[in-house]
């Protein structure tokens, strides 16, 4: 994408969201920003991450890098970042949605690999972890690369996780922060709290969880299909995921 197709560099009249629950009806498509990427984030929440929880020139990593959103947004916002992907068509997507030249952007480094054993990068080396796994198989982005998470049902998925969180926990400075989107599930009827599950696999790797935030998710409306077996077998539409953002504490 050549820089001079790009309309919009930044969102329109952007503040910092001020609590714990987080909503964005237009998802946000300034820069090389598209809702193409399936289940990719809208950019205002690593844009109010980043913003809140890092400094300019910062190492950002996201390990679960997919379409590139956060990348763009470090790039734009003068952050330095790490985007890994197990998935080479992720991997070329992030390359195209980065290349754009902007005054004062930050250093983009995309690489193939396993979120689970990021051996490139040292310890206590990285100022800020904002990232966004798979949630399970809900979306299965490959059907034959071997260290795909999304591949994974929800109990390999969790074993899984756990070695992430160790990764976090390795490759983070002291005192700095680590943010994670996770989505639940429901099977026979019943809501499969995965996420809650991988929160509790990252305190017990050693973080303090800082915040829960609810972020409302704008995609699943209740019509056809989900209204009429909603009601039938009397369930509710999960319309919300959960933004944990965790502390690796000084001491
Ligand atoms: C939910 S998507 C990330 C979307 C991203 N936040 C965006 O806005 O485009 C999750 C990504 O994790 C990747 N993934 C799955 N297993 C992985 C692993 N073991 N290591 C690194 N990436 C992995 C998938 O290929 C997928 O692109």
């Amino acid at each position: 994408m050549s820089p001079h197709r790009i309309k919009k560099w930044e969102p329109d009249h952007f503040e910092l969201e001020l609590n714990t629950v987080w909503s964005f009806p237009e998802r946000g498509n300034w820069a090389t920003h598209d809702a193409k990427y399936r289940g990719n984030w809208s950019p205002y929440i690593p844009r109010n991450l980043i913003l809140r929880y890092s400094h300019e020139r910062d190492l950002i990593l996201d390990q679960f890098a997919g379409g590139g959103t956060t990348l763009v947004e470090a790039k734009l916002l003068t952050r330095n970042i790490i985007g890994v992907d197990v998935n080479d068509s992720a991997l070329i997507r992030c390359h195209e949605k980065c290349d754009f030249e902007r005054i004062n952007s930050g250093v983009v480094e995309i690489r193939k690999g396993d979120a689970r054993h990021l051996d490139f990068i040292q310890n206590e080396s990285v100022d800020f972890i904002c990232t966004h796994p798979p949630y399970a198989n809900i979306i299965e982005y490959s059907s034959d690369i071997e260290n795909d998470l999304s591949r994974c049902n929800v109990s390999e998925f969790l074993a899984q996780m756990k070695h992430v969180a160790t990764e976090c926990y390795r490759v983070l400075k002291k005192g700095k922060f680590c943010a994670i989107l996770m989505g639940d599930t429901r099977k026979n009827g019943h809501v499969i709290t995965m996420s809650f599950d991988a929160m509790k696999l990252f305190e017990a790797a050693g973080f303090k969880t800082k915040e829960v935030i609810i972020k409302e998710q704008h995609n699943c409306k209740a019509t056809g299909y989900w209204k009429t077996n909603g009601i039938k077998f009397n369930f509710l539409l999960l319309a919300h995921e959960y933004l944990f953002v965790f502390k690796k504490m000084a001491h």
